[in-house]
């Protein structure tokens, strides 16, 4: 499809202009990492996800800066670990990542997993920090059930909450809060981590509009109001199969049947994960 349509697909929260579809670089490193991030760009992509943990971002960083692509024009997410959210902590973890990803500047910083042994305001206040240094320009959270979530909103000026949310997995206290506080949803694993490619339903959704399950279910998160996703891949035609999901529309009975395949299915929940909604 043609790139000026990708650049128009971006949806607006707290007046802050995103890019709904993103490019999730997890398990992706070395020079795969630089390939699939300097591939993706060219393809269209204009939201990149990366972490600390991933242990990728000099690659990604590389990618960005071997892209014939204005860094002005991406949109760079990384995410702090989890273990290390004291003050401190976080200046050296955004530091390192800035120096990695040989960036002056991160779009969105977010906490990767909630931590309870150190106050959220602590960490939050930290970001805020970085934030008014121009080294970030919003902040975030990332598998933070909607409590925890709203607790996060009256500290900091939070504009997202990064979850696992798939056709497998309904995510209703999320999604109401996003509408309610003007949130951005990204949903990650949007293919539940590869298990849904090969879901029936999804496939016979698709067969009538010429489309595979997985750009079914990416079509399906895409649609909702406050929602992004950020697929990843590892080869150049499944990237470029994820964009090609802008050319189709769900019926009302389609979307009601994508969200009846619901079942409670995440693949994400590692032993130190917060009690989920
Ligand atoms: N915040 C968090 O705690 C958190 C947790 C998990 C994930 N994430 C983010 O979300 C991103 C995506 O999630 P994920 O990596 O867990 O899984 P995912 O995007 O749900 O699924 C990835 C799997 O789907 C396959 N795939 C992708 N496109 C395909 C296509 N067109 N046809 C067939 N197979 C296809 C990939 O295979 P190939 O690689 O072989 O193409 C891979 O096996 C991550 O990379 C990361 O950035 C964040």
């Amino acid at each position: 499809m043609p790139r000026e349509d990708i650049h128009g697909r971006t949806l607006t929260v707290q007046g802050v202009e995103i890019p709904k579809l993103g490019f999730g670089t997890w398990e992706i490193t070395g020079r795969d990492a630089t390939e699939a991030v300097r591939d993706a760009l060219e393809l269209g992509y204009r939201h990149i996800d990366t972490a600390r943990a991933y242990g990728n971002e000099a690659d990604v960083g590389r990618g960005l800066a071997d892209a014939s692509v204005d860094r002005g024009d991406v949109f760079l997410t990384t995410k702090l670990w989890y273990s290390r959210l004291r003050p401190a902590e976080v200046r050296e973890q955004l530091e390192g990542s800035l120096r990695d990803l040989a960036v002056d500047y991160v779009d969105l910083l977010l906490i990767h997993w909630p931590n309870p042994d150190v106050p959220l305001a602590q960490t939050l206040h930290a970001m805020a920090q970085l934030r008014d240094e121009g080294k970030v320009r919003h902040l975030g959270v990332s598998n933070f059930p909607s409590a925890l979530a709203r607790e996060a909103i009256e500290i900091a000026p939070v504009i997202a909450d990064q979850v696992e949310y798939h056709p497998y997995l309904a995510q209703p206290e999320l999604v109401a809060l996003a509408r309610e506080r003007d949130l951005l949803l990204t949903a990650y694993s949007p293919f539940a981590h590869g298990r849904l490619l090969d879901d029936p339903a999804l496939e016979e959704v698709g067969a009538a509009h010429g489309k595979s399950a997985g750009q079914v279910a990416l079509r399906w998160l895409l649609d909702q109001p406050q929602v992004a996703a950020i697929p990843k891949a590892s080869s150049h035609g499944n990237r470029a199969a994820n964009l090609e999901v802008f050319d189709f529309e769900l019926s009302s009975e389609e979307r009601g049947r994508i969200a009846s395949l619901a079942r409670g299915v995440r693949t994400a929940n590692p032993s130190w994960a917060p009690r989920w909604d």
